[in-house]
This record gives C-alpha cells, sequence and structure tokens, in this order.
C-alpha cells in the first residue's frame, strides 16, 4: 500500500496523471492537492472522483502551514509535484504570481517532505515535474540533453529554473531523494484554452483570427500527454534516485506550420471548404523574449527506461481535436469560469 500526493492534478497535465495512477494502482491512496486556480477544473478528473483509492485536497502550496500539517496527517510514500502557474504570457503580465507558486511554494513543498521525514527518506520520494523552456533557448541545431546549462528567458521558465535548482540543492544538502524531469511542449484532452494548440482549436470552431505570434517560424517539439503520463508513472517507479530525465516528442514543428496543418485537419472535420480556417490566421506582435527552438534529446530515459511515445502526432492531434470538438461544454464551461460551480456544488 502506497500513498501518494500529486500537487496540481486539477490542471492539464496533472488530471491525466492522477487518472493513471487512481486507475491502474488500486492499491495506491492518490490525494490531490490543487488550489484550484483558472487552470484547476475538477470536471477534469470527475470521472475517478467517487474511486474509494482516491482523495481531493483544496489546499494551496504557497501556505507552509497547510502543507507541514498535511504532511504530519498523512504518512505520503511519495510525492509527485505538478502544481505550478504554467503560462508564458501570464508570467510576462504578472510574474510575482510564479515566484509564489512555483519557487516558494516548491520551497515549501520540499520543506513539509524534509521536516516529515527527514529522520529516515527510507522508502520515499519526491518527484518535481519540469520543463525544457529551463534550458532557454536552441539556435536551428542541436537538442536539448540532461547536462545543457539552464538559461531561463521568461519569468515563467525563470521561476520553474529555480524550483529545479532548490529540488537539485535539498537532495545534495539533505539528502532528499528526488527525481526530476524537464519535458517539452504537451498537448492533449483537457489542454487549457490560452496555449497554442487549444486555443487555436477553440479559434477554429469559433471562426475567430489565430494570433500567430512574429513570423510564427518558431519551433516547438509536441509530445502528446498520455504520453508524458505514462513517462511520469516508469520515472516515479524506476527513475535512479537524485537523476533528471528529459523527456520529449521527437516532433518538431514551426508554429506556422503546425497552425496550417491543424487549419487543415479542422477543415475536414467542420466540413469546410480546404483554406477556410488558414484565412484566420493572423499574424500579431511578437512575445518578448521568445524563444527560437525547443528540442528534446530523450535518449536517456528511452536507454535506461524503456520509455519512447507510443502515440503519432497525426493520432494525438486528431484524438484531442476531436476531444474538443465533443467537448464543447468543457470549453465552454472553462472559458466562462461557470465550473468553479462545479466545484461549490460537488465539495462545499
Ligand atoms: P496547468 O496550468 O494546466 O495546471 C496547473 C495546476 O496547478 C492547476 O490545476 C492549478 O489549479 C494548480 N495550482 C496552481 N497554483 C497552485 C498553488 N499555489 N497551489 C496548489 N495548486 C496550484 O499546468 P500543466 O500544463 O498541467 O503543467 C503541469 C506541470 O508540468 C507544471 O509544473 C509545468 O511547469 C510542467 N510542464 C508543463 C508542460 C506543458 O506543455 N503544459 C510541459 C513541461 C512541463
Ligand atoms: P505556448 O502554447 O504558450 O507554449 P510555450 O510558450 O510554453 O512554448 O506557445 C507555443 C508556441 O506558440 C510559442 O512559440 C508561442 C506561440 N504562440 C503563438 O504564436 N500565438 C499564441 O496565441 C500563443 C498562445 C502561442
Amino acid at each position: 500500500m502506497k500513498s501518494i500526493l500529486i500537487t496540481g492534478g486539477a490542471g492539464f497535465i496533472g488530471s491525466h496523471v492522477v487518472r493513471r495512477f487512481v486507475k491502474k494502482y488500486p492499491e495506491y491512496q492518490i490525494y490531490n492537492l490543487d488550489s484550484l486556480t483558472y487552470a484547476g477544473n475538477l470536471e477534469n478528473i470527475s470521472d475517478i472522483e467517487q474511486e474509494p483509492n482516491y482523495t481531493f485536497i483544496k489546499a494551496d502550496i504557497t501556505d507552509a502551514t497547510v502543507l507541514s500539517a498535511l504532511f504530519k496527517e498523512h504518512d505520503f510514500d511519495g510525492v509527485i509535484h505538478l502544481a505550478a502557474e504554467s503560462h508564458v504570457d501570464r508570467s510576462i503580465a504578472n510574474p510575482q504570481v510564479f515566484v509564489n507558486t512555483n519557487v516558494t511554494g516548491t520551497l515549501n513543498l520540499l520543506n513539509a517532505f524534509k521536516d516529515a521525514y527527514g529522520e529516515n527518506f527510507e522508502g520515499k520520494r519526491f518527484y518535481h515535474i519540469s520543463t525544457d523552456e529551463v534550458y532557454g533557448t536552441l539556435g536551428e541545431n542541436g537538442l536539448f540533453t540532461e547536462t545543457t546549462p539552464y538559461a531561463p528567458n521568461s519569468p515563467y521558465s525563470a521561476s520553474k529554473a529555480a524550483s529545479d535548482h532548490f529540488v537539485r540543492a535539498y537532495g545534495e544538502t539533505y539528502g532528499l531523494p528526488y527525481v526530476l524531469t524537464n519535458c517539452s511542449n504537451n498537448y492533449g484532452p483537457n489542454h487549457f484554452p490560452e496555449k497554442l494548440i487549444p486555443l487555436f482549436i477553440n479559434n477554429i470552431i469559433q471562426n475567430k483570427p489565430l494570433p500567430v505570434y512574429g513570423d510564427g517560424n518558431y519551433t516547438r517539439d509536441w509530445l502528446f500527454v498520455l504520453d508524458h503520463a505514462i513517462a511520469i508513472d516508469l520515472v516515479f517507479h524506476k527513475g535512479r534516485n537524485h537523476e533528471t530525465y528529459n523527456i520529449g516528442g521527437f516532433n518538431e514543428w514551426k508554429n506556422i506550420d503546425l497552425v496550417k496543418l491543424l487549419c487543415g485537419i479542422m477543415d475536414e472535420k467542420l466540413g469546410r471548404l480546404s483554406g477556410d480556417s488558414e484565412k484566420l490566421i493572423t499574424y500579431v506582435k511578437d512575445r518578448p523574449g521568445h524563444d527560437l527552438r525547443y528540442a528534446i534529446d530523450a535518449t536517456k530515459i528511452n536507454r535506461e527506461l524503456g520509455w519512447a511515445p507510443t502515440v503519432t502526432f497525426e493520432e494525438g492531434l486528431n484524438f484531442t481535436i476531436d476531444w474538443f470538438l465533443n467537448n464543447k461544454d468543457w470549453l465552454k464551461n472553462v472559458t466562462s469560469g461557470a465550473y468553479l460551480n462545479y466545484y461549490n456544488k460537488q465539495y462545499s
């Protein structure tokens, strides 16, 4: 019997991780801690909320007192830490909340874990989920490896880099048993519609402009979210202590090519004339400090743990678009904030 605390489990990636663990490991007790910011949505995991091995805890990781009480109450075997402010554009508008949640919140969790088990970490594990954005930007060539120096360029990536450093430092200083992963851009069901793929799917459905930043020649390495959840499961159970693993899709796309692909698939699915959705593309002012290219070398996790993406981009993208087309209420609720009513009704 294992007791696992997953933070940020009402968000995009976290909800898929929570679902995987609850279903695959009925012998584990899964505690999902989330403060339900604008990005947290209990509808994402409504299908598993009645499972006997699942408990939701509404709490904020910036509250050290609450965390320390929680770790005293529960003897968690593992922590899988996903809770974060995660949107680069929001971090440019308001960096402070990124420091509060991503840096201070992570530090609070580390302290609660250390203070609860510091005398004996036997059988314990702290798994910190991070991003490839901590490495900064690549030029036209090369890949991020686990030894690429950190060079974050946005307040978001700077806050994630700081949290990674604290995790590593707690490993060195206090012997805290951690694993850390840095993953490339995810896409899939339940993706909050302010990130590129879900925003553009939503805008295409509504015939609204598709705001491409700059010249659109920025490159990202896209990974289907369920493949990320599989990697997280593997690293949590089999990753080596004090190690970092890079996770990526081997799937680089320039934004403009990806947007055109998306438009083409959606024209077909929506019964529009070929080329109709592309007319929505609008070039807008570039993001400040915009990283040119991200691409991951995922050789280490492949070699050590046998992980590789299971889904092709074509399959993943079709699945994702179909999910959004079939879940228009979800889209409507997250864009209207109505999901907060769901929470109040369910847990008040
Ligand atoms: P998300 O924004 O969809 O979800 C974040 C979740 O954290 C939300 O449910 C939110 O309510 C919760 N949260 C935020 N602040 C909190 C706080 N102070 N206390 C408790 N809960 C809080 O993010 P995501 O895209 O699912 O990303 C999850 C993690 O994966 C993040 O750490 C992110 O840095 C990392 N990551 C994301 C991507 C990606 O492409 N989305 C890629 C690599 C790494
Ligand atoms: P995003 O989904 O915000 O992820 P990240 O910035 O973490 O990589 O953006 C992906 C790429 O798409 C990035 O190069 C910025 C670009 N982009 C646009 O061109 N227009 C948009 O409206 C958004 C949200 C992103």
